[in-house]
């Protein structure tokens, strides 16, 4: 059997070199004249062993990393191809500790299989969930999701379930699949990691959404920083449909569904809903006015399934495994897993896949081993831009989309970005009002003029004037942003705003007396 080689070809691990160091894995084995493959594999996402490079041995695989092209001749000499050791020798990476406590489901196969071959997908569980689909009734399928508690993973939590009966239960001559993959939030990534990683789950999800709810047509929207997920995608798509997943008729049954990748133009007001229904009509991607709900009345009109990929992805492991078992991980009513990730200023940086209910401090220290500087953790937003600070005194806050709503806070699509303490929280608020008048689609006025006087209020805070009447001012008006916008663009905004003011008020205090503290 010739040797096995695998680098992945993920653009996280593309940014911290992989692209050079196979080339130099190529290079050293043309000149050994030793014939092996080169796998370019996803990443399993621990980005601070990136570019991890792989080989499969008689024991199983042995890992490598941070791999550096400078490293590649003496890894070649230490007898790698063998699992031989190194200074940069890992082990098996099922026992590496970042991966080895994780509860891997969605993202079982990302960074194990060769993300375009059908085959290793199959050989590793792919395909299991649709064939099951495909032998029950459409209402039989949306049962079975409902029964895993399965809640969106875009950011609103709402059950997936519910959301596909309702286009299931609505009469249209053309209903549509739309999958989410804007992935605006800051430090944020697993949805880039799934369509580069393992681009066929996420096609298997959006079949089995369609033959549950009468669509016969998907879309993916892609962000069009994602150039890499667009094209493992696209190329995933023409494989299933040459192999028969997609097409008139889904694996031989009577069912047609077929999908398209689009792309967007860079607007974050585009992740939500039915801005991206707009955008992908080809318009300007303003927010739409609910109802009607896009499940009744979405793209051109019709009936749509719009769903985060995660949501998506996560669909297959569940009709594979069952309901119960899916629902069996998790706490309350956060159930099965979700793939937190890890980013900002943290030691090890990724993306970890768990049960709902570890607390913020078991991830932020034990996992993430607290911040890469080495200085203390002052603030870590949970949720994107729109999610709240939560200071140490919330560590113990468990990963849940009840509990951290009754702190004020949100899960959103779980990125969350660690701080230390040099991190200014009257800086965040800022940045955080700013973000909103930069990205606000204009539709409604508490959004697109309160943002703008939001920078302003802040700025005569930083300024020294009158600072309680305008800090009681910017309260007052983020009173107004999250009660009088259309959407959670304005809406959600108040949180980062306000978890500031709250959590660290001694950030907020007049210039002066900062200088005189310090
Ligand atoms: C301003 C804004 C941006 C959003 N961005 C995203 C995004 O990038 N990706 C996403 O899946 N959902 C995003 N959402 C949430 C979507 O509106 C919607 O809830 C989600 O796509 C539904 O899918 P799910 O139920 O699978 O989570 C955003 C919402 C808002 C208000
Ligand atoms: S809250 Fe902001 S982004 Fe949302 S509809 Fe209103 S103006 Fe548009």
């Amino acid at each position: 059997m010739i040797p096995r080689i695998y680098i992945p070809g993920d653009s996280g691990a593309l940014a911290l070199g992989a692209e050079k160091v196979a080339k130099a894995i190529a290079g050293e084995l043309a000149e050994r004249g030793i014939d092996a493959k080169i796998v370019r594999n996803g990443s399993r996402g621990a980005y601070f062993l990136e570019p991890m490079v792989e080989v499969a041995t008689a024991n199983g695989r042995v890992a490598y990393g941070p791999v550096k092209p400078s490293d590649v001749k003496s890894l070649f000499d230490g007898g790698f191809l063998t699992g031989g050791h190194h200074k940069r020798w890992l082990g098996s990476p099922d026992k590496i500790p970042f991966f080895a406590k994780q509860t891997r489901l969605t993202f079982a196969r990302c960074g194990v299989t060769d993300p375009l071959s059908l085959e290793s997908y199959k050989k590793h569980g792919g395909l299991n969930g649709l064939t099951n689909a495909l032998a029950l009734t459409p209402a039989d399928i949306v049962a079975q999701v409902t029964e895993s508690g399965l809640r969106g993973r875009g950011g609103a939590g709402f059950p997936t379930g519910i959301k596909w009966k309702t286009v299931l239960d609505t009469a249209g001559d053309r209903k549509y699949i739309v999958c989410n993959a804007d992935e605006g939030d800051s430090g944020t990534f697993a949805d880039r990691m799934i369509m580069e990683g393992d681009p066929f789950v996420l096609i298997e999800g959006m079949t089995i959404a369609g033959i549950a709810t009468g669509a016969t047509k998907g879309f993916v929207y892609v962000r069009s920083e994602y150039p890499h997920a667009v094209a493992v995608m696209n190329k995933a798509v023409e494989v299933a449909r040459k192999a028969g997943v997609l097409g008139a008729s889904v694996l031989g049954s009577p069912y047609a569904f077929d999908m398209e990748i689009r792309v967007g133009a860079g607007a974050y007001v585009c992740g939500e809903e039915t801005a991206l229904l707009d955008s992908l009509e080809g318009k300007r991607g303003m927010v739409r006015a609910k109802p009607p709900l896009p499940a009744h009345k979405g793209l051109f009109g019709k009936p749509t399934v719009i769903n985060n990929v995660i949501s998506l992805a996560s669909v297959p492991v569940i009709m594979d495994k069952g309901a119960a078992y899916y629902k069996d991980f998790g706490m309350g009513r956060s159930r099965g897993t979700i793939p937190i990730q890890i980013a900002g200023n943290v030691k090890y940086a990724g993306l970890f896949e768990a049960a709902f209910g570890m607390t913020l401090g078991e991830i932020v220290d034990e996992i993430g081993g607290g911040t890469a500087t080495g200085r203390p953790v002052k603030a870590v937003q949970v949720g994107g831009p729109l999610g709240a600070y939560f200071p140490r005194a919330l560590f113990d806050t468990p990963f849940d989309y009840e509990a951290f709503a009754a702190k004020d806070g949100l899960i959103g699509h779980a990125g969350i970005v660690v701080f230390d303490d040099t991190a200014d929280m009257l800086k965040q608020a800022r940045f955080a009002m700013e973000f909103c008048a930069i990205e606000s689609c204009g539709k409604c006025t508490p959004c697109r003029i309160g943002s703008t006087r939001g920078v302003e209020t802040i700025d005569r805070i930083v300024a020294g004037i009158e600072p309680e009447k305008n800090l009681a001012l910017v309260t007052d008006l983020c009173n107004t942003m999250k009660f009088g916008s259309l959407c959670a663009l304005g809406g959600f905004t108040p949180y980062p705003v306000m978890s500031s003011i709250t959590h660290f008020p001694d950030d907020f205090k007049p210039a002066p007396v900062r200088v005189a503290a310090e």
